[in-house]
């Protein structure tokens, strides 16, 4: 049972295994490549809207024998992560359950902060990043790897293009920014952040192991009773829609050539000494 106190009505993906098998295919070295090359052994480093911990664990990795601590607002995340850092006897991580904008940490305490498709979905972006930038050190660096949805696509796209769209609009409905990827060196300046480093990668969805994790979350989670029935009413998809994305979604997953794609954008940045 997810703990009532611990639990954000705005997190549109929702912490059941029909989306939670998107999360378990990343890895530190899959999905913070461009965070790697910055981070050495001794470190301190905070994995903000941690999830699962599936990046956590390179991460930690990355800085022993430095301090690695995960933060997410979801008990159960917490305990998946705690127990696959434990799995992996990574004895410098510890992890709480905590809200992104009101961290438990004293100032300029870390010397590193990450975060993984976070931005994407807490409403007050400029309140995470200045709780993030109280907390690290004066010359310590933030790095967010963050969705852009209108680069993201499946090919071919029948009229699955308009499901990409109306998925958008379910994370606006609750408050958070798709498109944010795009726009993460302006937000990071906005928040006095300096050398900002902005950088785009895409998750390609080619192997056939690829094409079934993006085609389990499609047909399991986008097309769940639950998530349809959340866009149907609130007027953001019909029925007949869905039952086309159904369709072409089945057409998809047959077609030798078809792919998909995610796209997001990348920052690295330096709170001023
Ligand atoms: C899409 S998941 C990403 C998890 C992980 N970073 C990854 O990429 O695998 C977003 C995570 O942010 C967490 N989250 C959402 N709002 C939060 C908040 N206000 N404070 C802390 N965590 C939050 C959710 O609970 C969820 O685990």
């Amino acid at each position: 049972m997810p703990d009532p106190a611990s639990t954000t009505s705005a997190y549109t993906m929702g912490y059941d295994e029909d989306f939670l098998q998107m999360l378990h295919w990343r890895s530190a070295e899959t999905h913070a490549r461009h965070l790697l090359p910055h981070l050495r052994p001794g470190l301190r480093l905070l994995d903000f809207g941690c999830g699962p911990g599936t990046l956590s664990v390179g991460l930690a990795r990355a800085v022993e024998p430095g301090e690695f601590h995960g933060v997410d607002i979801e008990r159960s995340q917490i305990e998946m992560a705690r127990a696959a850092a434990e799995a992996g006897g990574h004895g410098n991580a510890s992890f709480q359950v905590a809200d992104v904008t009101d961290l438990p940490f004293d100032d300029d305490t870390f010397d590193v902060a990450h975060c993984h498709t976070v931005l994407n979905h807490v409403p007050d972006t400029d309140a995470v990043l200045a709780e993030v930038k109280r907390v690290l050190k004066p010359g310590g660096i933030i790095s967010c790897r963050e969705l852009i949805a209108a680069s993201s696509f499946s090919e071919p796209a029948y009229s699955l293009a308009g499901a990409w769209e109306t998925f958008t609009k379910l994370v606006i409905a609750n408050g958070g920014h798709p498109q944010i990827g795009k726009e993460l060196k302006r937000r990071l300046l906005g928040s006095g952040f300096e050398d900002v480093q902005a950088t785009a990668s895409v998750d390609m969805f080619s192997t056939p192991e690829a094409r079934a994790v993006l085609d389990a979350v499609i047909t399991e989670w986008f097309f769940s009773p639950k998530v349809m029935g959340a866009a149907i009413a609130s007027g953001l998809a019909t029925q007949e829609q869905f039952d086309s994305w159904q369709r072409d979604q089945a057409r998809w997953r047959q077609d030798p050539g078809a792919v998909g794609a995610i796209a997001f954008g990348e920052v690295i940045a330096t709170k001023p000494s």
